[in-house]
């Protein structure tokens, strides 16, 4: 298969051998460099420091880190998880991939809690490759559903990474632009650089080029003037959490763009899989938002570019309201306002 045809060539997360290997992301694109992990305690800290993140990466991750534990407790009569789910549960807090994930692993435990170690060992290593095969298979079908909603010839502008990098494969929004792509429809994507983590600068670009997709970057304050031109037809991002009423928790910048979009008649699209939908929040308000430490904004690679002891304010991720938001997509469909309902109808079966 050739590059073109496949278009989905990185693997962040991936388990062989009882250990769990991770693309370490912090040195994307100097270094392509993968970390071996074969303790819980360890898993958490990645997802802590960045060695792998993006909100599906983040759950499926969370998942092997419970294989992991269970693996080290295999000479043990019985299973006893729970310091494992509390650190991964700790990790990191906006995505609820994590939770979700967790919680999956959690209830196949229960479902086998009378089997013997080896036997709960095996139905916990079944679910969490479960977990990531299923989302690189909803991705590709994600792909071809918000594809659907590009014309031909367009121009497009995405934030962070929501790509094969921040998932199980393929990507969520990159998974639109992969496809859409495939079908001839996007001439040009636009990534903006995403401060301070530069997802976009680092990450986006490295994975589109990658593929050969014509990317170009942008700093985040020249969205404005980008979308103005009117060339660009739909800004396509991810998410974190999206609440029941259709609000977005996706990367600091996201909503920023939202609003730009909506002064510009430019369309906003997310892509995220029915993983990402929190439907116990109500809105996007009571979404827990990470605040992440000061020296990521007043260092850049660990050289300090403020006066010294310059306070900053790093809130990891904003949120986006439904009504700036035309369509969301799900493996399960295409969402549109009224979101509440749409939502509800499409979703709660399954939840
Ligand atoms: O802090 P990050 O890099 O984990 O944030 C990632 C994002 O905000 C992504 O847009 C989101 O997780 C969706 S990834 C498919």
């Amino acid at each position: 298969m050739t590059l073109m045809a496949n278009m989905d060539s990185v693997r962040a997360v991936q388990f062989s051998n009882e250990q769990l290997i991770l693309l370490d992301q912090r040195l994307l694109p100097n270094e392509e460099s993968y970390l071996h992990y074969t303790h819980v305690e360890d898993v958490a800290q990645a997802i802590t420091d960045m060695v792998v993140r993006g909100a599906p990466a983040i759950g499926i991750t969370a998942a092997y880190g419970i294989v992991l534990a269970a693996i080290s407790q295999k000479d043990q009569s019985k299973l006893n998880l729970n310091h494992a789910f509390d650190l991964l549960a700790k990790s990191r807090p906006t995505a609820v991939n994590l939770f979700w994930a967790l919680q999956k692993m959690q209830e196949v435990l229960s479902t086998h809690n009378t089997q013997s170690v080896a036997e709960q060992i095996e139905k916990l290593f079944e679910t969490a490759l479960a977990i990531h095969q299923d989302d690189i298979k909803n991705n590709q079908i994600m792909g071809q559903l918000g594809a659907e909603l590009i014309e031909a010839g367009s121009q497009v502008y995405t934030h962070c990474n929501a790509g094969a990098l921040a998932t199980g494969g393929y990507g969520t929004a990159l998974g639109v632009i992969r496809a859409a792509f495939t079908q001839q429809k996007i001439d040009q994507v636009y990534a903006g650089e995403t401060r301070p983590w530069l997802q976009g600068a680092r990450l986006t670009a490295w994975e589109l080029m990658r593929d050969n997709i014509p990317v170009t970057l942008s700093t985040e304050g020249a969205a404005g003037q980008l979308l103005r031109q009117g060339d660009i037809k739909w800004i396509i991002v991810g998410a974190d959490r999206i609440a029941a009423n259709g609000d977005v928790a996706n990367k600091i910048g996201t909503y920023n763009l939202a609003v730009l979009a909506k002064h510009h008649g430019v369309k906003f699209m997310v892509v995220a899989p029915s993983s990402t939908f929190d439907l116990s929040i109500h809105q996007g308000k009571d979404i827990p938002i990470e605040a992440r430490p000061m020296s990521e904004v007043t260092h850049i690679q660990g050289h300090e570019i403020t006066p010294e002891k310059c306070p900053a304010i790093n809130p990891s991720f904003d949120v986006t309201p439904n009504e700036l938001i035309d369509a969301i997509i799900c493996e399960q469909g295409i969402l549109t306002a009224p979101f509440s309902d749409n939502i509800s109808a499409l979703l709660n079966h399954s939840h």
